[in-house]
């Protein structure tokens, strides 16, 4: 279907001469002669571009188009006017008007403008749907990530979700395994039906087995009466265990039994109770080290380890790191009802050089300090949970990514191959700051620098007796 114009001018004569020239071109044009006019065409016929005179009697152009956009907020528009300044063109883009043609024009120029509006639009709509295409590439439900390790965890969950297969689900603290075991269950047929976690390792070993089977009236001293488990509490939904790899060897063992059997019996009873539950796993541990120690049972792990989904480290996907700015950024907004739409580059670029030992739930935590501390539109400062001198240095120094700008992504891994090295040879030289840069070959005053700009703890690192004495230069 061709474009759609409303032309709205009170001058009878101009609306026709517009209108010949712009059917002419293909365009579906329709006329108007006042605002109110035009605004009662608009509420019947769908319009692409409005092109409407400045000054009118009653509503002038600018209104018109502010009131047009309410009603249809993607029209685009072109105001005519006879009286061309500088300050009316401003107060035009401003209200988000396309372009703007002195009075009186030639044909020409009226459909270079047209052309160029229709150009924009297209050009917006683009880029709309590129966006829309972007926010469902780039997430699942409420996983956001972009790196392709997460992108493969997504089409797994989407694979698993649908069966009861059990999945394990293994990753630092933080990395975000209890949502990706939610979205499992709310993602599978079970999804009306109850998502029950329990944290492992948290509970003595005799609270865990009451809470995980429930028992039955006088079965201990204090069990006043009959109490039902985790398990019947998750019949016919998810039963999600954390902390798994903390078990102790026999609740290793009653688990282990629930599995093969199918049922539960609840503490102090003897009545089997089918449960018919499907179970996700976790651990932040290596479990598979504990299971060669023999601290976990290998026939309990491979029953739980069916699908095995590991979540990596955030920083070993920072091209993430924007992304759940901006997603954690909308929630504070929302939540502690606040405004702030930017961060510095320079706050930016910390998150992306923080090494995050907390992953994803600690840089929640910085981001909400910082709104909880910003006053203006702009985060221009981030705070650390941990001291950054904490850093543990174990982490991968070149993980490259094209996504982010050369300069950027180089910056980061010049830093952090720094702050290894500097540090690497604090340790060597037991935190004598003169001889490391000495040894290491790194101007003195370069190497005092970059300890103090990295946060870097020399001090911690030096014999004990010598300690206290260190000075902050
Ligand atoms: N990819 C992600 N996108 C959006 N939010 C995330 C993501 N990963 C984690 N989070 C958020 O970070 C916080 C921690 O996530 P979660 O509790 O799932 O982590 P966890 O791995 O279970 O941590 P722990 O080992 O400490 O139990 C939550 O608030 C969660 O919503
Ligand atoms: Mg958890």
């Amino acid at each position: 279907m061709s474009y759609q114009i409303l032309v709205v001018d009170d001058q009878v004569s101009i609306c026709h001469h517009i209108h010949a020239i712009l059917e002419n071109e293909g365009y579906g044009v329709g006329i108007a002669h006042s605002g109110d006019q035009a605004l009662s065409k608009l509420s019947s016929h769908p319009y692409d571009l409005l092109l409407a005179d400045m000054k009118m009697p009653g509503m002038d152009g600018l209104e018109l188009f502010h009131r047009a956009r309410k009603m249809e907020p993607n029209i685009s528009g072109i105001i005519m006017t006879a009286y061309a300044s500088i300050s009316s063109a401003v107060k035009c883009i401003k209200k988000g008007i396309n372009d703007y043609l002195v009075k009186p024009f030639e044909p020409e120029s009226l459909l270079l403008v047209v052309e160029k509006a229709f150009r924009e639009r297209e050009m917006l709509r683009e880029i709309r749907d590129l966006r829309k295409e972007v926010n469902q590439k780039y997430a699942f439900g409420n996983i956001i990530g972009k790196n392709y390790k997460m992108q493969a965890i997504y089409d797994l969950i989407k694979k698993v979700s649908p069966t009861d297969a059990r999945v394990f689900i293994h990753g630092e603290t933080g990395v975000g395994k209890e949502l990706v075991a939610k979205a499992i269950h709310f993602n599978s047929r079970r999804k009306n039906r109850a998502f029950v976690g329990i944290n492992c390792g948290a509970l003595a070993e005799s609270l865990l087995e009451t809470e995980l089977f429930g028992h039955e009236k006088g079965a201990f001293t204090g069990a006043i009466r009959k109490k039902a488990g985790k398990f019947e509490y998750a019949r016919g939904g998810t039963l999600f265990l954390d902390e798994i790899g903390d078990i102790s060897p026999r609740m290793q063992v009653r688990l282990l039994r629930v599995l093969q059997e199918k049922k539960v019996e609840r503490v102090g009873g003897n009545e089997s109770i089918d449960v018919d539950v499907r179970l996700l796993s976790a651990t932040n541990q290596d479990i598979k080290e504990k299971v060669a120690r023999g601290e976990f049972r290998v026939e309990l792990f491979y029953r739980l380890n069916v699908v095995p989904i590991h979540i990596p480290p955030l920083r070993e996907r920072i091209e993430d790191i924007p992304l759940l700015v901006k997603h954690f950024m909308d929630i504070f907004n929302r939540n502690l009802n606040k405004n702030i739409m930017q961060i510095s580059v320079k706050a930016m670029e910390e998150l992306m050089q923080y090494h995050w030992p907390g992953n994803v739930r600690e840089l929640e935590n910085v981001l909400e300090r910082a709104f909880v501390t910003t006053d203006g539109d702009t985060i221009d400062s981030v705070i650390f949970s941990l001291n950054r001198r904490n850093t543990s240095f174990g982490e991968s120094l070149v993980n490259v990514d094209v996504d982010v700008p050369f300069f950027s992504a180089r910056s980061v891994v010049v830093n952090r191959f720094e702050k290894a090295y500097l540090f690497e040879a604090l340790k060597r030289y037991k935190g004598n700051v003169s001889k490391a840069a000495k040894e290491t070959g790194v101007n003195p005053r370069t190497f005092w620098r970059k300890i103090n700009s990295y946060g870097l703890d020399y001090a911690r690192l030096r014999p004990k007796k010598n300690r206290e004495s260190h000075v902050r230069v």
